[in-house]
């Protein structure tokens, strides 16, 4: 949550702060700012909205400057206002302070300043924690660093912090607990972010810094340092990224443009580990822990949102695949329940960004507790990614539409792989089986593309139903799932109200729900219960809904009882996930364009979830 860009150097840092900010937007778009050093003095421009609202609030105002921060917030403490944008300014006006995370013990070390005389002018934790950094630098007389280093001793939660020092024209200093810092090393300049896409085109080179690390940047220098004052070696990565993926591409947004790339996405996610020539998945990170996985009495799936959904698709093919008992948790209900973990455990932690605050604890939780963590994480080199013991990367290249798509569909590919390479080792599988799924998943690319082909259906289906003030979404076994998915989805991009159910449940409560109004979409494929799910449109129909229904070719069944069809390629039942997603993530995306909603970047949400 918000996004934080910092450069120093000898170009105009208002443009590349600018642009900065809005590749970061997708983490946060209540409200931007910027401070920018300009001869001696620091000028902070902020304003509530978006960053082009920023943009404007500057036209025709001084922005020169070869040192600045900026910031694109998602609101925790205090409202989206102007007063509560980023950068802060502290009592004294000589420094300035940009921050993502939270800052939890704020409110005690607001009454120490506020007995000493200090005044605020935001509801912020931000603020609290910058006059904190000002009070001990004054009181201790010592070098901005060290204060620095004072203060964040002190505070409990999360930060990264970019703070400007009006006596210091030079430099930024930045620090980082919980939250993503990324410094791009260029030629005489540095560029400072909460993720790598600022800095593309400028340099290749980067430095993740990691928890309780400070960084003082300049034009020449990067002294890394830990609180204790001790010096640090930079680690020195390269960035395997290009500009283009994080381009629109000639798409309209950025989440058809996601949902476009799946074909190619998925081909990524299975390229060097499907090996039908051998009759085998390669998967290093889980080879490294076959001996722990085989004899794993359990495993714990870790997620938050639609990653908790793929856990949950998981779930169904790993029991199914390898007689493993599953559990799969919400990561923000796991960490605070003293979880048990037994001696064998094994966690999978799944996750887009690699930075959801509720998923990094629960795995460090159950780390401690002495469980073996393997993440299913798209962003490299991220906080779930280093804290993982070993895992798999989705390879589904950046994700900016808020909602996650793409995402989504290669977490089910390698969660499939990694049930397969399993059931192999463990031998629960016939080899012809496991050959019969290794070609149903070389297959998916393919179906993935000839549904997409389809979707103009998708939105002649999404224009008959604009009127619709609630929809109900129904799967059964491992297309369960998808259900939840699908209204998910729909929630958060057309800002309806959305309910999955298991469609054997529907009849336990929400059927209530239904009258001529009410779309049902039902993820009906063929499987083992297929009969048993048209019985549930049939219910549906018998009391007026709207029976909308995702089916396989060749189903000749339910579209006797259906209003709409969308006719999926066929697939085998554990991998029909896969592609039964597709049209719902279509259907949400051609009703929020149908609502001249933001469908990037939907309200009250980010893209990275990085507070509690
Ligand atoms: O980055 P993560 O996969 O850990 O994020 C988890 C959720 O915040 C995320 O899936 C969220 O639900 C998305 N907005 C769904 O579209």
């Amino acid at each position: 949550m918000c996004g934080i860009v910092g450069y120093v150097g000898d170009k105009n840092a208002y443009s590349i702060v600018i642009k900065g900010l809005r590749r970061l937007e997708y983490r946060g778009y209540d409200s931007a700012g910027i401070a920018l050093h300009q001869q001696s003095k620091l000028t902070v421009y902020k304003k509530k909205g978006k960053v082009a609202d920023l943009e404007d609030e500057v036209v025709g105002k001084d922005n020169g400057g070869t040192v600045g921060i900026g910031h694109t917030r998602w609101a925790t403490h205090g409202e989206p206002s102007d007063k509560n944008s980023h950068p802060h300014v502290s009592a004294s006006g000589k420094l300035t302070l940009v921050h993502n995370g939270i800052i939890e013990n704020y409110a005690q070390i607001k009454a120490e300043l506020i007995k000493k005389g200090y005044q605020f002018h935001s509801d912020t934790d931000s603020e609290v924690l910058l006059n904190f950094i000002e009070d001990i630098q004054i009181n201790n007389a010592c070098p901005l660093e060290e204060a620095i280093r004072i203060a964040l001793r002190r505070v409990v939660g999360a930060y990264v912090i970019l703070v400007l020092d009006e006596a210091d024209p030079q430099t930024i200093i930045a620090a980082r607990k919980g939250s993503p810092l990324v410094i791009g090393i260029g030629k005489g300049e540095h560029f400072l972010a909460s993720d790598a896409s600022p800095m593309l085109e400028y340099t290749k080179e980067v430095v993740y810094i990691n928890d309780y690390e400070l960084a003082i940047v300049r034009p020449d220098e990067l002294i890394l340092k830990n609180l204790g004052n001790e010096r640090i070696t930079p680690y020195v990565q390269k960035l395997d990224l290009e500009l283009s993926a994080i381009e629109k591409g000639g798409y309209d947004h950025f989440m058809l443009k996601e949902i476009f790339e799946q074909p190619q996405t998925i081909q990524d996610c299975l390229r060097g580990r499907l090996d039908l020539t051998n009759g085998d998945i390669h998967m290093k990170g889980i080879e490294e822990y076959a001996a722990q996985l085989v004899i794993a009495p359990r495993i714990i799936i870790l997620a938050c949102g639609t990653s908790w959904h793929a856990g949950l698709v998981a779930e169904y093919i790993i029991e199914e695949l390898c007689r493993t008992n599953v559990e799969v948790e919400y990561a923000s209900e796991f960490r605070y329940r003293n979880p048990i973990i037994n001696p064998g455990d094994v966690i999978i932690a799944i996750s887009q960004s690699g930075e959801t605050a509720d998923t990094l604890v629960a795995i460090e939780t159950a780390k401690a507790k002495g469980a073996i963590i393997l993440g299913v994480v798209n962003v490299v080199g991220s906080s779930i990614a280093r804290a993982s013991h070993a895992g798999a990367y989705t390879h589904a290249g950046p994700e900016i539409g808020v909602a996650s798509t793409k995402a989504f569909t290669a977490q089910l590919t390698v969660l499939t792989m990694m049930a397969l390479k399993l059931a192999k080792l463990k031998g629960t599988i016939t080899t012809e089986r496991f050959l019969h799924l290794l070609h149903e998943l070389q297959a998916v690319p393919q179906k993935v593309s000839d549904i997409l082909e389809n979707h103009l259906n998708i939105e002649a289906l999404a224009k008959k139903l604009t009127e619709a003030k609630g929809f109900l979404y129904l799967g059964r076994g491992v297309n369960f799932p998808i259900a939840l998915e699908g209204a998910l989805k729909l929630k958060e991009i057309t800002y309806l109200h959305a309910e999955g159910y298991p469609a054997a449940e529907m009849k336990h409560g929400p059927i209530a729900l239904v009258d001529e109004h009410l779309p049902v979409v039902f993820v009906a494929t063929k499987d083992a219960y297929h009969e048993k799910i048209v019985s549930n449109m049939q219910e549906i129909k018998a009391r007026k809904g709207r029976v909308i229904s995702v089916i396989t070719e060749g189903d000749t069944v339910s579209p006797t009882v259906s209003e709409e069809i969308f006719v999926i390629p066929e697939a085998d039942e554990l991998i029909s996930p896969i592609l039964s997603v597709i049209p719902l993530q279509l259907l949400s995306y051609y009703l929020g364009i149908i609502k001249k909603l933001d469908v990037d970047k939907p309200r009250n949400l980010a893209k990275s979830v990085t507070v509690e």
